[in-house]
């Protein structure tokens, strides 16, 4: 067994379906080139330590027995309660050092604090010998990312684990792996940081006033991820592209947009991108369009005039790793 272990983790975006994913409809998401990597080791003292210069906690330790007791900072939150809900399901004696490192900022919405949460699932889940499936993996990070804001669909913890283009169902009820292609998808950043819970809870207060709107939302956005689903199956990037834009304007209802992120999105289409949305909890964080390679430059051109920055990524990638 190890005493030490690397482990690294896609970054996700979300192709389609966000917010309705959360109230029980299916989504498509992707595993992202950029990865979270975490060093995990095993030490004869009780202690739990964490460096996540990323998230700035440096130096931070405490001792095992008070995992998620005494007050938590926020960037050490899904790390130290991923440990605590492993040692409550599988008890060790151990401490532990914890190192993450991001590949991509922390501010992209690409999901570091979801990413280093199944590192550090995967890892103890590697140290202690218990191998856990991908479904058992999945369930502890789910329970932590709960734990940490208290709702959210689970999606993003699948794409780190599984990696791929998954369809995916609230909670886990589904994870299907899909066989697709590498998509030509082009991301813009819009430089301002959105925060998933506040949008959760925006679109939830929006639900309670007119709970027959956003129901019939959830269900349109619902029929619109089906469709995808076959689209991207079948490599149709056209019918995809247009679905995408459906899917906007349902996001649009919602009351998610913003006007940044609503001219790097109307830029990529002029630009000729078969369809561009906004991606994750909307608000901020990124946009992606999805276009044919004779498009590319213009479509980036057009993000960048809109004042977004271009992120270069690389889709369908494989899922959470030990590294050698
Ligand atoms: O903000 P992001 O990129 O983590 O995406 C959030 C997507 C939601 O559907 C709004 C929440 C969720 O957990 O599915």
């Amino acid at each position: 067994m190890y005493k030490k272990i690397r482990i690294s983790a896609p970054g996700k975006l979300m192709l389609l379906g966000e917010h309705a994913v959360v109230y029980n409809r299916p989504c498509l998401v992707t595993a992202v080139g950029q990865r979270m990597r975490a060093t995990v080791e095993l030490t004869d003292d009780a202690t739990f330590s964490l460096e996540a210069p990323d998230v700035k906690v440096t130096s931070y330790s405490k001792p095992m027995s008070e995992l998620g007791i005494s007050e938590v900072p926020k960037g050490a939150q899904f790390v130290e309660l991923a440990v605590k809900n492993f040692l409550e399901k599988y008890p060790f004696t151990d401490g532990l050092k914890v190192t993450t490192q991001s590949e991509f900022s922390s501010q992209f919405g690409f999901g570091s604090s979801s990413a280093s949460t199944v590192c550090v699932v995967k890892a103890l889940s590697e140290l202690t010998g218990k191998n856990l499936s991908n479904k058992e993996l999945f369930d502890l990070a789910y329970k932590t990312v709960l734990d940490v804001q208290g709702k959210g669909s689970g999606f993003d913890v699948a794409a780190g684990i599984y990696g791929g283009c998954l369809y995916f169902v609230t909670g886990g009820k589904v994870i299907e792996p899909l066989v697709v292609k590498e998509l030509p998808l082009i991301v813009g950043y819009s430089g301002i940081k959105a925060d998933t819970v506040t949008l959760m809870n925006q679109v939830k207060a929006k639900a309670m006033k007119y709970p027959e709107f956003i129901e019939s939302l959830y269900t349109e956005v619902a029929k619109l991820v089906e469709k995808a689903k076959s689209a991207l199956l079948d490599n149709d990037l056209v019918t995809f592209g247009e679905l995408m834009n459906f899917n906007q304007g349902l996001l649009e209802s919602m009351g998610v947009g913003i006007f940044k992120l609503s001219a790097m999105i109307y830029g990529a289409r002029d630009g000729g991108a078969y369809g561009a949305k906004l991606s994750g909890a909307g608000g901020g964080d990124c946009m992606i369009a999805l276009a044919s390679p004779d498009k590319t430059q213009a479509v980036k051109q057009a993000i960048s005039a809109a004042g977004g920055q271009v992120i270069e990524v690389e889709t369908n990638v494989e899922g959470v790793r030990v590294e050698v």
